[in-house]
């Protein structure tokens, strides 16, 4: 079937969110309405809807102000896969980013994958994700301190020279949604931790710092605080984290690939990045 024989692929809103809600959670994702809410304000949320309307498939799409686009929450559900549904909505987000002359980026689990190696999306950085249970204790180990909102003007900038953009309206909406798993490098901030409730578990994630001493520290003062089940998303390079993680018990829970479309090089500094916002984001 051609891209043309698609069903129809229309702009999906908030009235669609409960919809959406459903799609992340059949595919066992950790995403909220929060999440899904973000995306239809700051980006574009597309879907296929089945004879009553409610989305069967979904792609969305966050424009940062670098040049590069996040692509995400591509999702078919289980009994429409394998009709190019996936496809035709990767090329309607890859065809509306081109028009804005970005580049397309995203993060592909491995199913993923397998669909956007053929539209041109080329590595970029391999990610794992890790799984675990937080330490639910209360004090921020030496060196950290609670992020506060006048921090985030600063955590903005360290954020973009690592991730490529700024994106202060994400890193806002994290340290609202668990400012108590918020933490920032003292005296001087040279690094830091956000982190938000998912529907399975916290995800931790971004962790940005100057070197990975200094992140293994912003992490455990998050992994300390967290209670329950933790998600984190880990570029594979920093060997120390992975040590650590592995010394709190945390297991592997899958691979994924960072992709840009036509594209190999990271933007930002990938040195300094150590855990991502997680694949929805970037
Ligand atoms: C990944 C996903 C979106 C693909 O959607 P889809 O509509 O089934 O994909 P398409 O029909 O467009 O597949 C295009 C091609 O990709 C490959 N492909 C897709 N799914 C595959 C699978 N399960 N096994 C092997 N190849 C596969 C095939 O080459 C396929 O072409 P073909 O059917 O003509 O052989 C869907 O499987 C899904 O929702 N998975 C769970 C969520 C997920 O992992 N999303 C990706 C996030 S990065």
């Amino acid at each position: 079937m051609g891209s043309t024989d698609l069903p129809q692929i229309r702009l999906l809103s908030e009235r669609d969110l409960p919809g959406c809600v459903a799609l992340s959670a059949e595919a066992g994702w950790n995403q909220t309405a929060d999440d899904w809410t973000l995306f239809m304000r700051r980006g574009t949320v597309l879907g296929v809807p089945d004879s009553g309307g409610h989305p069967v498939a979904s792609g969305a799409i966050l424009p940062y102000p670098n040049g590069f686009a996040w692509i995400s929450m591509v999702l078919v559900t289980a009994p429409r896969r394998r009709e190019r549904i996936g496809t035709g909505i990767l090329e309607t987000c890859c065809a509306e980013i081109a028009g804005k002359n970005f580049v397309a980026m995203l993060d592909a689990t491995p199913a993923g994958e397998r669909v956007y190696r053929p539209l041109g999306f080329e590595p970029v950085l391999n990610l794992t994700r890790w799984q675990g249970e937080g330490g639910d204790s209360i004090s921020a180990p030496a060196g950290t301190r609670a992020m506060s909102a006048a921090d985030i003007a600063t955590v903005t900038e360290i954020d973009a020279t690592a991730f490529g953009a700024e994106r202060r309206f994400l890193l806002e909406s994290l340290h609202n949604r668990a400012p108590q798993l918020a933490h920032v490098t003292e005296p001087k901030i040279t690094g830091f931790v956000l982190a938000r409730p998912g529907r399975i578990a916290t995800q931790i994630g971004p962790v940005v710092a100057s070197d990975e001493e200094e992140a293994a520290l912003l992490l455990r003062a998050a992994l300390d605080a967290v209670r329950g089940p933790v998600f984190l998303d880990v570029a594979d390079r920093w060997a120390e984290l992975r040590g650590n993680l592995q010394a709190r018990g945390f297991t592997v829970q899958r691979p994924f690939l960072r992709m840009g479309l036509k594209r190999s090089a990271p933007f930002g500094d990938p040195s300094r990045l150590f855990v991502v916002a997680g694949p929805e984001f970037g």
